[in-house]
């Protein structure tokens, strides 16, 4: 199996790059710099990035960028994947220089989500410093977050980031929007670093390509302060300040200018992937996390 240590990075697809740039700065918080091909970076941590834009025809989701631990896993990975039929592309020196690793296969999953998967990552080091004063951003070893991805068909996709990729199933979640309504399944997978979910995958369609992706800061006030900064900027808000059940996680959700949701949170726990037993959750939040808001 691949042995994935974290979601290294996502990107996003822009067809006006400096809404990013101008939400990077102002809402999230992040550092922005010029990126090859008129893209842009969003940068959380030491890292030159944690979210890449690129500029494109669509505003949406691109692409998950998973990171293993060095040149024998990267290696392992490949294998695995070719073993189980899955058509690999080899990231080409630009793409390698862009997304800053010394090396990277590109692939599907059954539902379409595009993949990089990469080791070695080569970008520098320089400290965090951001444009609105957020100390930092939970990443490290644990990445840039999580993304909830569409999975349809679910069962199948499923079944490959759990026997091929190699993730752990931390939490279950029936979830049922009305007593009449079908059940939409939402699995919560964890990968070696022990984030509680590094990527969940909801049974539903998504247009944009993500459901939500997750970043994390340091406390409460954090939470707040973005809060008032995606007000003052005119950001949507599509869920108010709750607290999940499953991970613990206090955020509030926005839309981002690639038409995916952001999930903006603290407090969110980690598991050991050789104890952790999977749960099942009753309940989307223990409190707050009212979603009708981005209906309106
Ligand atoms: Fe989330």
């Amino acid at each position: 199996m691949v042995k994935i240590q974290a979601l290294s990075y996502v990107v996003a697809q822009s067809t006006d790059v400096s809404r990013w740039r101008q939400f990077g700065e102002q809402v999230l918080g992040t550092q922005t710099a010029d990126a090859p091909d008129a893209g842009l970076y969003l940068k959380m941590d030491e890292r030159q990035f944690r979210l890449a834009v690129v500029k494109g025809g669509e505003d949406r989701y691109l692409v998950s960028g998973w990171e293993v631990a060095d040149a024998a896993a990267f290696k392992s990975a490949v294998e695995t994947l070719q073993q189980a039929g899955v058509k690999l592309q080899d990231g080409d020196a630009a793409l390698c220089k862009a997304r800053c690793v010394k090396a990277l296969v590109k692939f599907a999953d059954p539902a379409g989500n595009q993949h990089e998967l990469g080791w070695g990552y080569d970008g520098g080091s320089v400290p965090f410093k951001s444009p609105v004063g957020v100390r930092s951003f939970k990443t490290g070893k644990y990445g840039v977050g999580h993304t909830v991805l569409p999975a349809l068909p679910f069962d199948e996709t499923l079944k490959f980031y759990r026997e091929v990729l190699g993730f752990g199933l931390s939490d279950v979640f029936n979830f049922q929007p009305a007593p009449d309504a079908p059940v939409i399944r939402l699995y919560f997978l964890h990968a070696a670093s022990g984030r509680h979910h590094s990527v969940a995958l909801a049974e539903m369609p998504s247009p944009s390509g993500c459901v939500h992706i997750m970043v994390e800061v340091e406390d409460q006030a954090e939470v707040d302060r973005a809060e008032l900064r995606r007000e003052k900027n005119g950001a949507k808000l599509m869920a108010t300040l709750g607290q999940h059940e499953n991970d613990k996680m206090t955020s509030f959700y926005l839309l981002t200018p690639g038409n995916f949701a952001l999930e903006y949170g603290w407090g969110g726990i980690s598991v050991d992937p050789a104890t952790w037993q999977t749960t099942y959750t009753k309940q989307v939040s223990i409190w707050g996390h009212d979603f009708s808001v981005g209906f309106s």
